[in-house]
């Protein structure tokens, strides 16, 4: 195991009607002019931006709105988040809504204290300041209810970059899984498909001896497969949402990622996917993991077999790993499709001839050497080769 530093200091407010407990959240961190950031609209269809508005009056606490956050949120609107903080001197965010919401939060926390322009932060700059952020979280996906992180897309370019750091990590998360009942079945899957990518971004590692963190991934993994088809099923599985997002929020506050290297290839590969077609970012890893996997399954194919048998219940093969690491990702790429994510390029809406140019991008755009740096380093042919072989129409190649 590598040595970690680990500070995860976020507030979780767990279940039922939480969202009423906001105003006390704010106020016991400190908050006294809330910016409500929220997307496109679900918050205000469901009721919710009321409810949240009502618990901060009641607690006494002003507050101004800026929605409007697309899926793949844009630079465009942190901008005028920022002037409209610095000029409201608004003193805490709150994120209502999905991933996009909060990380477009996040990006508006750091950037309004910020004397340059926020964008440093997505191009290497690590966030040591930031305004309070807190969440109330409508959907199970990005886990960045609980994370360091943020993406956002800049809008001269597309490129779709992270930012990271402790002083962006939510102070406060409010999950009530019942926000989630509302939500597509494509939306749902498409979260349940980037929770499990966050856990295998974790499981593909470098270093060893990582046995407590391999069996935490192994069973939050086995939860969402066991969870995945009953939300699906029924939307309204009050119980199967829980586990679901709670799962959602340890696959990605990193607790199963501590001491051990880490891959996010995937990610990397996919971002140019939902930057370029504005796919969702699950769909798109739906896509873009088996491919990735099969590509560099050789590389330490007793890793794949490993997850093989202990998730998806495949048989070890000791004489030909390999075949029981295939059999793995196929059981992956199979339990995706049958959630209703697209298995290649076509069903994104990703054409063929784009590769080049979302090769450059992902290898060269915004300062990259020409080589994206994971499980396995992967060059420009590696890439190429990958987004090549998501164009099959067979989900299991
Ligand atoms: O915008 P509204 O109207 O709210 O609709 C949203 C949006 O269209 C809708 N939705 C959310 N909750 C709903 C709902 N509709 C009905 N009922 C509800 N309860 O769902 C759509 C998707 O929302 P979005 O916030 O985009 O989803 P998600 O949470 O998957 O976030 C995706 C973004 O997070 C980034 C992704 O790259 C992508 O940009 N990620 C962020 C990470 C992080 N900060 O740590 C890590 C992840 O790997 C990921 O990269
Ligand atoms: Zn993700």
């Amino acid at each position: 195991m590598d040595n970690f530093h680990f500070y995860s200091p976020t507030y979780f407010v767990f279940g039922k009607d939480g969202e009423n407990q906001t105003g006390s959240m704010v106020k016991r961190f400190g908050g006294s002019k809330v910016l409500i950031h929220y997307g496109g609209g679900s918050v205000v269809r469901s009721g919710l931006l009321d409810r949240v508005k009502a618990s901060l009056t009641a607690e006494g606490i002003s507050f101004i709105e800026l929605g409007g956050v697309k899926p793949n949120p844009r630079s465009g609107l942190v901008y005028e988040g920022i002037d409209l903080c610095r000029k409201e001197n608004v003193d805490f965010i709150l994120a209502v809504g999905g991933g996009s919401t909060i990380d477009s939060s996040k990006a508006i926390a750091a950037g309004t204290i910020y004397d340059g322009d926020f964008w440093d932060f997505y191009s290497g700059k690590r966030i040591e300041k930031a305004l309070p952020v807190g969440t109330i979280l409508t959907i199970a996906a990005a886990g960045s209810e609980g994370s360091p992180d943020s993406v956002i897309t800049k809008e001269e370019g597309m490129f779709k970059r992270g930012a990271s750091g402790d002083a962006i990590r939510p102070k406060f998360s409010i999950l009530n899984p019942a926000l989630t009942q509302t939500l597509p079945p494509y939306q749902s899957a498409a979260g349940i498909t980037d929770i499990m990518a966050h856990l295998y971004e974790r499981y593909l590692t470098n270093s060893t001896e990582v046995e407590v963190t391999d069996r935490l991934i192994e069973a939050l993994l086995l939860t969402m497969k066991h969870e995945g088809p009953r939300v699906i099923e029924n939307p309204d599985n009050y119980e199967a949402r829980a586990n679901i997002m709670w799962a959602g929020m340890m696959a990605h506050n990193n607790s199963c990622g501590v001491g051990r290297s880490q891959d996010w290839n995937s990610h990397n590969i996919e971002h140019e996917l939902s930057a370029l077609y504005d796919c969702a970012h699950g769909a798109g890893l739906a896509v873009t993991m088996p491919a990735v996997f099969k590509y560099v399954m050789n590389h330490n194919v007793m890793r794949f077999a490993q997850v093989a048998v202990r998730v998806w219940g495949c048989s070890m093969d000791f004489e030909h790993p390999e075949v029981t690491a295939l059999e793995g990702i196929n059981a992956f790429a199979s339990f995706l499709k049958s959630i209703g994510m697209p298995s290649n390029f076509a069903e994104l809406g990703a054409k063929e001839e784009d590769i080049p140019q979302l090769v450059e991008t992902l290898c060269c755009g915004d300062g990259r050497d020409g080589n994206i740096y994971g499980f396995v380093k992967l060059n420009k042919e590696d890439c190429t080769n990958i987004y090549k072989m998501m164009i099959k129409k067979n989900h299991i190649y």
